[in-house]
């Protein structure tokens, strides 16, 4: 963190010192996990029902070397800035920080689906403009959204922050924390929408990100999707509409896939157009890297340089379009990271395409938080999945059975599904029937589908697409 005393800290989360010298300058990073607390930095103390932060405090000044605890109880013996809510404090810390670093574009990503993966392939652009702040994975609610934000300091240039929303008023919260100057909004599905009730409200809570643009600032807005596009009239921002439409001011022609998945396009800009050929596979990079790379002209990346930069892009957040081969000639799709009817269709729609001429094999478990739409968005699944041609469909748990309905219901489909009861059942089936040349994808929300993609990663040959 930028270099702070504990007086300052607490007067800019509305708390107060307790401690023997406030003049104390905590100059390490923040963090809320003890065991990852480093010297000069800061501790924040959250009371928890299994573990309260506020035990480990003492241990963080003393072992770890913290300067001090952002808490909400004081603490024997530990310098502290006091407040009501250590969340809330943490958020409004963020944006002191923020505020105190002019030299810094805040990037901030919303969407459906594609914020982690989108918001990686932005930091990597800007990471060859300047410092950048964009740590793998999600971060993207009250609490990962700030502490994200913490990480940038003087040298920091780029910070890109992934928002995320399960209701109205939450990306406007996130942007409260941190003000983007630059806003992508990718697209906007089904996700969630237990919590949000319709896809309506999904689209008015996303809209917040652009909403909260300054008139200098620039959305950049998905022109294929509707609902992401008549977000243009909520923002006084510049907009630059991204896509495959006619009318996108950054936009794809000709696009193809290669037989790992991988596209390849005419990026055509108003100065130019320049062929791309991505590393990363599955149509729907298309978009995201279109997002990517409007984002990347804005800060002054020249055109020419975008080819061998969208070219370089990787996927360093875990279990997102993770394309590995195995010993056995099996190939395998992880994506198993999250799902939803929107990034279920983009998967399988890329298990199509490198299954030309190979067996297609979709390992699917259940997607949550689709409330009054569980039963269709799981069927249209299973439809889309027969129509595009899937060989063979196993349905994980009993939750996920309306994907094989969905599937068995069209009419004219030659493959095979099957409804196994959990993962041990699946892997079990998969070692029996998988034989060279399949492609297998396998995608479920969190962790119904990770034992699976686990079991057939053991048999992996490097090197492999994403990290692990
Ligand atoms: N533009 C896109 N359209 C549809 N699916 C996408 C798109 N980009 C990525 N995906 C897929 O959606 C899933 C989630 O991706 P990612 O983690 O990037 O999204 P997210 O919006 O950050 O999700 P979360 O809300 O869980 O944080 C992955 O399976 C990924 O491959
Ligand atoms: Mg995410």
């Amino acid at each position: 963190m930028i270099p702070m005393t504990l007086a300052e800290i607490a007067a800019v989360v509305d708390g107060r010192p307790v401690a023997d010298d406030p003049r104390l300058t905590v100059t390490g990073p923040v963090e809320f996990d003890s065991r990852k607390v480093r010297p000069g930095g800061l501790f924040v103390a959250f009371p928890g029902e299994k573990v309260d932060g506020h035990d480990y405090a003492a241990a963080a000044v003393a072992q770890r070397g913290a300067v001090g605890v952002l808490g909400s109880r004081a603490v024997d013996g530990v310098p502290m800035v006091l407040v009501d809510d250590a969340r809330v404090a943490m958020g409004r810390l963020a944006r002191a920080v923020l505020d105190r670093l002019p030299e810094l574009t805040v990037i901030g990503l919303t969407g459906s689906s594609g914020k982690t993966t989108t918001k990686d392939l932005v930091g990597q652009l800007t990471a060859r403009l300047g410092p950048t702040v964009a740590p793998a994975g999600s971060f993207n609610n009250e609490l990962g959204h700030p502490y994200t934000a913490l990480q940038a300091d003087a040298d920091t240039r780029y910070l890109v922050l992934e928002k995320g929303a399960r209701g109205i008023g939450h990306v406007r919260y996130l942007c409260e924390i941190a003000p983007p100057r630059i806003a992508v909004v990718t697209n906007v599905g089904t996700s969630h929408i237990g919590e949000f009730g319709s896809v309506e409200a999904i689209a008015q809570a996303k809209g917040e990100l652009v909403e909260a643009l300054p008139a200098a600032g620039l959305a950049v807005l998905n022109a294929d999707d509707p609902r992401v596009r008549a977000m243009a009239v909520r923002t006084a921002a510049r907009v630059v509409l991204v896509g495959e439409a006619g009318d996108a001011d950054v936009r794809a022609e000709d696009v193809t896939l290669d037989e790992r998945g991988r596209p390849s396009y005419t990026l055509v800009t108003p100065n130019g157009r320049v062929p791309v050929r991505l590393g990363v596979s599955g149509r729907h990079q298309v978009g995201n890297t279109l997002a990517a790379a409007a984002v990347a002209l804005d800060l002054g990346m020249p055109l020419a340089e975008l080819p061998e930069a969208l070219g370089a892009l990787v996927l360093p957040s875990t279990r997102r379009m993770d394309v590995f081969d195995r010993a056995d000639g099996v190939t395998v799709i992880d994506d198993s990271y999250n799902a939803n009817p929107g990034s279920m269709a983009a998967a399988l729609h890329a298990l199509a395409a490198m299954g030309r001429g190979r067996r297609t094999v979709a390992v699917l478990g259940y997607m949550a938080e689709l409330g009054e739409f569980e039963r269709d968005g799981h069927a249209q699944v299973g439809r889309l999945a027969a129509e595009l041609g899937v060989d063979r469909l196993l349905v994980v748990g009993e939750t996920a059975a309306p994907i094989r309905d969905g599937a068995v219901a069209v009419a004219d489909w030659g493959g095979e599904s099957v409804l196994v009861t959990d993962q041990q059942a699946a892997i079990g089936l998969l070692r029996r029937e998988l034989r060279s040349g399949d492609v297998v994808l396998v995608k479920g929300s969190r962790y119904r589908t990770w034992d699976v993609v686990d079991a057939l990663r053991e048999a992996a040959v490097g090197p492999q697409g994403g990290a692990r």
